[in-house]
């Protein structure tokens, strides 16, 4: 093998204000892959990420849940490394850009600016929102669109008719925080002065340090003329303070990069890791950033230009990725096609999603489908149908007939060595994160184990105890071949391969792959991976759909202040809604739901079951025998566990729910006017 390589790789720092969904997966799922190969090759590989805890929208989030923005992000935090763990995204180290070292980072590199004369300071005029008293970012003022007068526009694009513009340009615009209308204030703001860095960018983006699609975006861009950056905010935000700047905090993006090195910091320390030898200027290893297209301006422009300021390193690859679609959209709420990380464990094996992935990665930032379909016919067909089939065919003979005791030879030493020797051309692929050619050419060399196999059909000699040994020899062939295959996999799917170790009694590693077992005791076979049942994924879906349901009702049923009373109706609009007395005869928990009682309801000679979600307050039998109102004559809604029948009404948030009820003498059946 060659020398050890010493390697550094990041993902993008996922913000500490939503949950993980299928789209962030993609990107962890790449880098891991990656991490995993380059550790199976025996070099030295560190993979660090943290949470993206800074910013108005994370702080304004917290005030939302009424909690600090502390308590917030660690709560988030948690959720994410859950996710990480049970997708088995093998991070060395997990931490947070609130942090310790990343204020220490972010002090240090801004000093280095400053000294090096790459910040300018100067007043600007933005709008501002006198009740919330905040600075207005873009997205939260809303207006009328001067060009097109589409109402309820973003500041800065319409989406009716896609122009751009600025927040002043908008007709009667408000704040989205406040619904006041915004004013202009002024004040001091801190940039750096990126345009000084136009001819290092210039080479350092042709460098092969982005691919070229990329690279020729950012020409773009270069081109066209690059814009100081604002790396500063006013107070209130959530963030770093700018030394000798009182209430001037650093922007979220500014210190936000500056967590990789802060992550790894915390690592070095636990571990005893030299890390000016990653990060120092003259650093002979390597660094690599996996990211998504939609921020590559600041890891290929903003971050290598402050790096160089600073006298770091600079990243020898930031490795840029496409977009995920679901079923060939943009993943949609409503058409449960958003679907959260924890909801896909809930009901899906995560080794069949990082395969399906693997299958369709490439070097380049196209966009990638999950076609839900093509998912559970691709991990069926390849993982199930073609590679573990192998092991389950040739397995029983050799545990069976042999002891568990490979043969002493290989049958077939030119098939042996066509798949052994793949591993070099999969491995190229590896490197260049052709995942997708990678797992092409692994299935192609399971097409030809298993064609051989069934060519040889062991199960019919196996009849002639004459034959005894020739089954040995092809069925030990075919294990070996199965180790192969499943070594090349591991990368990919590191839980099935552990399994198989088990079965194999051996590790797997790249180095491996020249020597085949033989003579080599093998255990037992079981199983080591389910077929994707369909129903799991459209209960999936259907959940997806739900969590969004549940989200929206929250919003509904919040204080006024965040609520605002809806549109005027008329009364025969109210008069259409037919609400009635009933009485719960019956309240029982839902499987499979945390939140959902199903009660069956007597509405006077008719009887409905109805799924409500007020568990959390109400014990299942003191609600039995209790009155309360019923909205009759809304449509039927199929649910996950079965078709609910009305809704009953209820007052609350996440601090409590309160069931409505008529006072005692109301009948059941009566109407509500
Ligand atoms: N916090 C910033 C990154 C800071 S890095 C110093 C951020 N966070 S994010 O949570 O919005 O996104 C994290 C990563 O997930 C980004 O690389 C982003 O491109 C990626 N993805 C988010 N949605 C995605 C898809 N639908 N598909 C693929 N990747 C996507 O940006
Ligand atoms: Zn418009």
């Amino acid at each position: 093998m060659t020398e050890k390589r010493q390697i550094l790789v990041t993902n993008a720092l996922p913000y500490a204000n939503a949950a993980l969904h299928l789209g962030h997966i993609l990107e962890y799922t790449q880098t891991d892959v990656w991490v995993r190969f380059q550790r199976m090759r025996g070099h030295q590989c560190y993979y660090v990420s943290a949470d993206d805890a800074h910013g108005t929208a994370i702080m304004l989030k917290a005030d939302e849940k009424g909690i600090s923005p502390e308590q917030h992000i660690a709560d988030m935090r948690r959720i994410h490394e859950a996710d990480f763990r049970d997708f088995h995204i093998s991070v060395d180290n997990y931490h947070s850009t609130h942090s310790d070292e990343n204020k220490q980072y972010a002090e240090l590199i801004y000093n280095r600016l400053v000294e090096n004369d790459h910040i300018a300071k100067r007043e600007i005029t933005q709008a501002f929102d006198a009740e919330k008293q905040l600075f207005l970012a873009d997205r939260y003022i809303k207006g009328t669109c001067p060009k097109c007068k589409a109402e309820d526009q973003y500041g800065d694009n319409c989406e009716a008719c896609g122009a751009t513009y600025s927040p002043t340009d908008l007709i009667n615009p408000v704040s989205v925080l406040s619904g006041t209308t915004p004013i202009e204030k002024q004040s001091t703001h801190y940039f750096f002065k990126l345009p000084e860095f136009t001819d290092f960018l210039k080479s350092w983006t042709r460098s092969g340090a982005v691919q070229t699609e990329v690279a020729n975006k950012l020409g773009e861009w270069l081109d066209s003329g690059l814009q100081e950056w604002d790396i500063s905010r006013d107070a209130p935000y959530f963030g770093f303070e700018i030394p000798n700047a009182p209430n001037k905090f650093f922007y979220v993006w500014l210190d936000a990069p500056i967590g990789y090195m802060a992550s790894f910091k915390n690592l070095c320390d636990k571990e005893n890791i030299n890390f000016d030898q990653f990060w120092g200027a003259d650093s002979s290893a390597e660094l690599y950033h996996f990211i998504g297209k939609d921020i590559v301006n600041f890891h290929a422009l903003f971050w290598p230009a402050m790096l160089t300021s600073a006298n770091f390193r600079t990243p020898t690859k930031v490795c840029v990725h496409g977009f995920v679609t679901v079923n060939g959209k943009k993943m949609s709420k409503s058409r449960g096609t958003f679907i959260n990380a924890r909801c896909y464990l809930e009901h899906l094996n995560p080794e069949y999603l990082r395969y399906y992935y693997a299958s369709k990665l490439t070097s380049s930032v196209e966009d990638i489908d999950l076609n839900l379909e093509d998912f559970i016919q691709k991990v069926n067909s390849d993982l199930v149908g073609k590679v573990v089939n192998i092991a389950s065919r040739c397995a029983k003979f050799i545990t069976k007939g042999n002891d568990g005791i490979l043969s002493s030879t290989i049958a077939d030493t030119a098939l042996w060595e066509q798949v052994s020797g793949a591993g070099t051309v999969i491995a190229e692929h590896y490197e260049n994160r052709e995942f997708s050619k990678a797992i092409r050419e692994i299935m192609a060399q399971a097409d030809a184990a298993n064609e051989y196999i069934a060519a040889k059909e062991p199960w019919k000699l196996n009849k002639d105890p004459s034959q005894h040994q020739q089954v040995q020899d092809i069925c030990s062939l075919g294990i070996n071949l199965f180790r192969l295959l499943l070594t090349y996999l591991k990368p990919v799917i590191p839980a099935m391969a552990e399994d198989g170790e088990a079965f194999l009694n051996d590790q797997l590693s790249w180095s491996s792959i020249e020597q085949p077992l033989t003579g080599h005791q093998i255990n037992n076979f079981t199983p080591l991976l389910q077929r994707v049942d369909k129903e799991k994924v459209d209960a999936m879906v259907e959940a997806s759909k739900q969590e969004v349901e549940q989200a929206n009702q929250r919003v509904i049923e919040g204080p006024l202040a965040d609520a605002p009373i809806a549109d005027e109706i008329n009364f025969n609009d109210f008069m259409k809604v037919d609400l009635r007395v009933a009485r719960i005869v019956k309240a029982e928990a839902v499987e499979g739901a945390d939140k959902l009682l199903a009660l069956t309801l007597d509405i006077g000679g008719e009887t409905r079951t109805v799924f409500s979600g007020i568990k959390s307050s109400y014990q299942a039998s003191d609600l039995e025998g209790r009155l309360t109102v019923l909205v009759a004559n809304l449509a039927p809604r199929k649910m996950r566990f079965g078709i609910s029948e009305g809704m009953v009404l209820a007052a609350g948030d996440d601090d409590g729910i309160y069931l409505l009820a008529p006072d005692s003498g109301a009948q059941p059946g009566q109407r509500i006017t």
